[in-house]
């Protein structure tokens, strides 16, 4: 299926973060954005357009007046861009744009420019910290602009302090929400992630091979169509999605608090997590020596926090997973109506390209009328996306 180009102005300007800007370049052009670079004098003065070009495969343009590429002025680099984002932008280009000062190619572009801007400030701690500096983005940000806020960190200066350009990933996903419908904006969404660590003494635990990835697509796709999300993560290795509320765990015990907490405030639940069923019975309290002969471990049963879920569940919309390897559509049904869901995904794990490690899944969403959508392979992120889909159409269907 052909999709329709994604197209972005990156505007980049004078401050030594402007090296970053390099590999945001990449970074968009990976995720098949069309990215046109604009440079303001000062940026080049930190890097080369030639760096850009490279990067993007596209002329790089700074000069107002140029007529090299007389068919790309700044009216219609300002119509290019689907979206324009500026890292790094500095105290002068948040400066100029808020008082509307339009005397370079960039400022230009940014004033013609009626698609949306995503703005990513990084300068000294003490530039960002002055009252014109967060006057003028409080007037950007009024204006519908989106600040990329910058981190703490070490600046370039030798002090450490707020100013950092955002975090490449972060800034990627603000520019990738462009394209997204916010469907689910109003909607407190909490989803559970990782495995669960049940210990039994104070070095070892019993666990499961999950890595999170199904939650943590799930959690950065509900973020990126608008909802507000709570993700509750046992152990993982994933970097935490930008803009959720992230609420790490250990144990299903953890897990349970954390989730039945929270559970009022929220509309709806997606449980990717991999809870263990069991526990050790009990905890040494110093670490169990090896001994002659077998240790036997006894186990006890964990809450099942998704019946706990179902039985409370009043409006809410309740999602559950099951990874199954025998009968999956027979023990998926089961494990949808035993629980009180609304739908529930199943995944074979003997099917290539699903379950724990992967990047892609294939699963089947099962629901009360006894319907059975098939996914087909696809990437964690997509099939987020298709269980989302369900998800607000159950919601439509409550309100209408
Ligand atoms: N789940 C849960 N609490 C548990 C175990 C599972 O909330 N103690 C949730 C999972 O997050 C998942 C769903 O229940 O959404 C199904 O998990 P699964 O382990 O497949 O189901 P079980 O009911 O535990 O069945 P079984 O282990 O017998 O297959």
């Amino acid at each position: 299926m052909a999709t329709k180009e994604k197209r972005a102005v990156l505007g980049v300007t004078g401050g030594i973060a402007a090296y970053k800007a390099a590999e945001l370049a990449r970074l968009l052009v990976k995720k098949d954005i069309s990215t046109i670079v604009v440079m303001t004098e000062h940026a080049k003065r930190f890097i080369t357009p030639l760096t850009f070009q490279t990067l993007t495969g596209k002329p790089v343009f700074s000069d107002l007046f140029s007529q090299e590429h007389y068919d790309l002025n700044h009216i219609s680099l300002a119509a290019h861009g689907e979206v324009i984002v500026v890292a790094p932008a500095t105290a002068n280009i948040i400066g100029k744009m808020a008082a509307g000062i339009a005397d370079d190619l960039l400022s230009t572009v940014l004033l013609a420019a009626r698609a949306p801007v995503i703005l990513c400030p990084a300068m000294n701690d003490r530039m960002y910290a002055h009252p014109a500096v967060r006057n003028n983005i409080d007037i950007l940000r009024n204006r519908g602009v989106q600040i990329v806020a910058p981190g703490y960190g070490e600046l370039a200066c030798n002090t450490a302090g707020t100013g950092r350009l955002a975090e490449l990933d972060e800034i990627v996903e603000a520019v990738e929400g462009t394209w997204t419908d916010k469907d689910l904006a109003g909607e407190r969404i909490l989803v559970t992630a990782g495995p669960t660590r049940e210990p039994f003494d104070p070095v070892r635990f019993i666990t499961n091979y999950s890595s999170g990835k199904m939650g943590y697509a799930l959690a950065t796709m509900a973020r990126r169509r608008g909802a507000e999300v709570i993700l509750v993560s046992g152990p993982t290795a994933l970097p935490v999605p930008r803009g959720v509320d992230f609420v790490g765990v250990e144990s299903a015990v953890e897990m349970r608090d954390a989730v039945m907490s929270r559970l009022e405030t929220v509309t709806v639940v997606i449980k990717a997590a991999a809870v263990a069923d069991y526990r050790p019975a009990s905890r040494a309290g110093d670490k169990i020596k090896k001994k002659r002969g077998p240790l036997t471990l006894e186990l006890e049963r964990n809450p099942d926090i998704i019946g706990e879920i179902g039985a409370r569940k009043g409006k809410r919309v309740v999602v559950g997973f099951a990874m199954e390897s025998e009968n999956l559509l027979a023990n998926a049904k089961a494990k949808l109506l035993a629980k009180n869901m609304d739908l529930i995904v199943a995944n074979d794990l003997r099917q290539a390209g699903a379950g724990f490690q992967c990047d892609t899944n294939v699963v089947k969403i099962l629901d009360l009328q006894g319907g059975v959508e098939t996914v087909p392979l696809m990437d964690k992120l997509e099939i987020a996306a298709r269980i989302l889909d369900r998800v607000k159409a159950l919601i439509d269907g409550r309100a209408g």
